[in-house]
């Protein structure tokens, strides 16, 4: 970060409007997650939250920018499990997910679901398999670009079936998923928080939830495991970021404001209906988030740096 907290104090904080910066298109999964806790973080902090989504280069075009913000309160980054894979991703980051902020709290561990345009051929995930091996030079993989979630989970398929497909980079899995819905690519891997609503009016295909269980929004979909990729597990932790130089007091305060958000029957409710639940409250410390942090840097940098994909 860059300059210091400035001459605000951090007793008066919150003075006016927070921002809150997501990574990814509107209308996608990490949007969708932050529009629904902003609103009773918003009221707990008596100030406006405004989302903004900054987009690009997976995610990192945001983080990067939030870090080199005055660490005042201001400036609140939402990102989720692309926190840890980027350090592999990309040799010449611009920051370090460590040392160039400070944490928040967790939020949700949001499910990934397999899924592909409404007429892709295989009806399985066992036929799916086949499929791409079969078909690798003509099938097409959506993602959010090198260090999104669907990224990760694409490579993780890649990786267990032992093909390299195509992949179709977007801005978010938001727009990703309206592809697919038209048919213009033939499959990703994506958050619930995306895919619910249109697996269960039946606009797209669903082949595995990439949990250990099934869950309850979905609970015909069967687990990778159950369905022949037990190796594609993947859980899409959340957090809030704050530039490495804020005061304690004001992470505090939004700290505080998370719990209570997460708290509140509407969130739950919403998150239900979307395939997730908000993360137990001793998560919601920055003790606990910066710790599964590091957690997830160690299991996914020697994964990814096995496949050899680079964000450049
Ligand atoms: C999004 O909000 O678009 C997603 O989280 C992208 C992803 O990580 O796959």
């Amino acid at each position: 970060a860059a300059c210091g907290g400035g001459d605000a104090d951090p007793a008066a904080y919150p003075e006016s409007e927070i921002t809150f910066v997501v990574p990814f298109a509107a209308g996608g999964p990490t949007d969708t997650v932050t529009r629904l806790i902003a609103e009773p973080m918003s009221k707990e902090l008596g100030q406006q939250v405004v989302v903004q989504n900054v987009e690009g280069a997976g995610g990192t075009i945001a983080a990067g920018q939030v870090a080199d913000e005055d660490g005042d309160g201001y400036q609140v980054l939402v990102h989720h499990i692309g926190m840890s894979t980027a350090p592999g991703l990309y040799p010449d980051l611009a920051y370090d997910p460590l040392e160039d902020f400070k944490t928040v709290g967790l939020v949700t561990d949001v499910p990934m679901t397999i899924v592909a345009r409404p007429d892709f051929e295989p009806e399985t995930l066992e036929e799916l398999i086949a499929y791409v091996e079969e078909n690798a030079d003509t099938v097409t993989l959506a993602n959010a670009g090198v260090g999104a979630a669907s990224q990760l989970c694409g490579l993780l398929i890649e990786q267990a079936t032992g093909v390299d497909l195509t992949e179709v980079p977007y801005d978010g899995t938001g727009p990703a998923l309206t592809d697919l819905a038209g048919g213009q690519v033939d499959f990703m891997c994506d958050q619930t928080t995306n895919t619910v609503t249109q697996l269960q009016a039946e606009k797209i295909k669903g082949y595995a939830v990439t949990t250990p269980e099934r869950i309850d929004a979905l609970p015909d979909l069967p687990t990778t495991a159950e369905a022949g990729l037990p190796d594609v597990e993947v859980g899409v932790w959340h957090g809030l970021y704050v530039p490495a130089d804020t005061p304690d007091e004001i992470v505090q305060k939004l700290t505080d404001a998370l719990k209570v958000a997460l708290a509140d029957q509407n969130v739950i409710d919403k998150f239900a209906d979307l395939g997730t639940t908000p993360v137990a409250e001793d998560q919601v410390t920055p003790e606990a988030h910066t710790a599964k942090l590091e957690e997830q840097i160690d299991l996914w940098t020697p994964i990814i740096e096995e496949s050899g994909v680079t964000g450049g």
